[in-house]
């Protein structure tokens, strides 16, 4: 394995300065950009933190609207983090288009109404799944998860019965405070266009790569 050679050239060498104002508005006409090459475009990874100890993990994007919504486990690691401490940071990596997005800013519970319509809206075998799984607590055995989801699938197969939401499952949305893009260019001298919030107003700065 020789890390130190793997080199990918950038080449995207399309202006990414333009007269936008709004990132939001960027980032959904990136993101169209992105759904058209990108096999997940929705992947993102999400950093938390705890104590001043960061962690991340990849999550999935499930609305843009003001606020960027995703849906996890209250009591899962990033649960607790949250918990703690509102901010959070997002980073897409859409590669087939040599671009990244980086989003930071303050999470809020989503009303539970808006979790339910979404839980609801997902298959029956993964609100299945989200029911047994103590999201990053130990398990026993993988098995033991497997015998759960078939005791809990034949439970509510009698009459189809819905199933419960779990208290512990939920809905976050991020109000974005930074947003930043970033393109990779030739020679290594890419762009990048941040957006920074100060009282409701959007301030646009170029950075160095
Ligand atoms: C592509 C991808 C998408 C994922 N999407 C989610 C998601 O939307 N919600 C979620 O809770 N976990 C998702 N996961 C699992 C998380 O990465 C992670 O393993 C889990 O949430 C536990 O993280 P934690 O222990 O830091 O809380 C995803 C994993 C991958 C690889």
């Amino acid at each position: 394995m020789k890390i130190s050679l793997q080199r990918k050239e950038y080449k995207n060498s399309k202006s990414i300065f333009d007269q936008e104002s709004n990132p939001l508005k960027k980032f959904k006409n990136w993101y169209k950009e992105a759904e058209k090459k990108v096999l997940e475009p929705n992947a993102f990874t999400l950093s938390t933190s705890y104590k001043n100890k960061p962690s991340s993990r990849m999550m999935l994007l499930k609305g843009i609207d003001e606020k960027l919504i995703f849906f996890t486990n209250k009591i899962s690691r990033k649960g607790k983090d949250i918990a703690s401490n509102k901010f959070a940071s997002m980073v897409f990596w859409w590669k087939e288009i040599d671009k990244q997005v980086r989003i930071e800013g303050k999470l809020k519970e989503l009303p539970k109404k808006d979790t339910s319509k979404y839980f609801y809206s997902r298959p029956r075998q993964s609100q299945i799944a989200a029911l047994v799984s103590i999201q990053s607590s130990k398990l026993h055995s993988y098995n033991d998860l497997i015998l759960e989801f078939k005791r809990i699938e034949k439970k509510y197969s009698k009459n189809n019965e819905k199933i419960p939401l779990p208290k512990f499952w939920t809905g976050y949305t991020l109000d974005p405070k930074l947003i930043e893009f970033w393109q990779g260019g030739n020679c290594r001298l890419h762009q990048r266009l941040e957006f920074k919030k100060n009282k409701n107003r959007w301030i646009k700065s170029v950075l160095a790569p």
